[in-house]
């Protein structure tokens, strides 16, 4: 009879462990499925707008708004008009100058809207002042004369290496631009058209090669190129980070007393079309006097 009991003891022990086994795995299998549909559904379309006050003593409080698109990546992921909605999420910020820090094509040489660009970022901001990078996606497929095109019909600017004096609202600023750090060449020319009392913003699509730069009198720095790994794990961290976008991931670095770059986010997806704890971001930069 005791032996008997033990066996069946033993057997409901077993029974049980295997049923919570069994309860733990279902678990984690709905948990992943709401993970994965919430990254594919969900967060992509969660656009964050962050707000940023930088202070310089040459512009007045309030007198400037910086508006930062990055990797929009048009294409598979992003359709043009999924973009148009952002842009109307956009032109509610009355950004005065908009900057586009790269990437904005997801495959600059095959994307078949490509004449159909224009049309709406014509739309975005208007009457702000427009400048633009190279991302690594417009050299990656053969696409820079796209992108150029593209740029020229849209009211942007392309900034190569560049400085350029802007006034605007009775302040003036400068701004700048690298060329890919991937694709294109590292010139250190731009450096020539700096005032050094002027407030400074420089765009540089990877952000690493910010380490190159520090000598040079930026007040703010402006790069994409991460997306913040695009996908976030709890313990693995950033699986996916891409080349020269490894050091500085998302948010604000500072770098000397005087520069401090931010890595925004940026709004679209590549590769993947998942999002996973990395909002797509419009990062908007207040700049005047604190
Ligand atoms: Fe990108």
């Amino acid at each position: 009879m005791g032996t008997v009991l033990r066996k069946t003891t033993r057997w409901h022990v077993r029974w049980m462990m295997l049923n919570w086994i069994e309860h733990l795995l279902a678990i984690l299998f709905l948990l992943g499925t709401a993970c994965v549909m919430y990254g594919y559904f969900l967060e992509p379309h969660l656009i964050e707008v962050t707000h940023h006050k930088v202070g310089h003593a040459s512009i007045k409080s309030g007198a400037i708004r910086i508006v930062q698109l990055t990797d929009i990546h048009l294409g598979d992921f992003m359709s043009l008009k999924r973009f148009d909605h952002i842009i109307d999420h956009v032109n509610a910020l009355e950004a005065d100058i908009v900057l586009l820090t790269g990437d904005l094509l997801d495959n600059a040489k095959t994307n078949q809207k490509m004449d159909k660009v224009p049309e709406s970022l014509l739309r975005l901001s208007e009457g702000a002042l427009k400048f633009a990078v190279f991302g690594n996606h417009e050299y990656e497929f053969g696409g820079e004369s796209n992108y150029r095109k593209i740029l020229e019909e849209s009211g942007f600017r392309l900034l190569v290496n560049e400085t350029t004096t802007v006034v605007l609202n009775s302040q003036t600023l400068q701004i700048s631009g690298a060329d890919c750090a991937i694709f294109g060449e590292r010139d250190y020319t731009f450096m020539d058209g700096i005032d050094p009392a002027l407030f400074h913003v420089f765009m540089l699509h990877q952000p690493d090669p910010i380490d190159h730069y520090l000598l040079v009198p930026i007040d703010l720095t402006l790069s994409g190129h991460t997306h913040s790994g695009q996908i976030r794990l709890p313990i693995l961290g950033t699986p996916i980070l891409p080349e020269l976008g490894k050091k500085y991931i998302d948010g604000w670095y500072r770098h000397t007393e005087r520069m401090s770059q931010y890595v925004s986010r940026g709004i679209g997806m590549t590769m993947l079309p998942f999002r996973f704890q990395s909002r797509p971001e419009i990062a908007v930069f207040d700049i005047g006097v604190e």
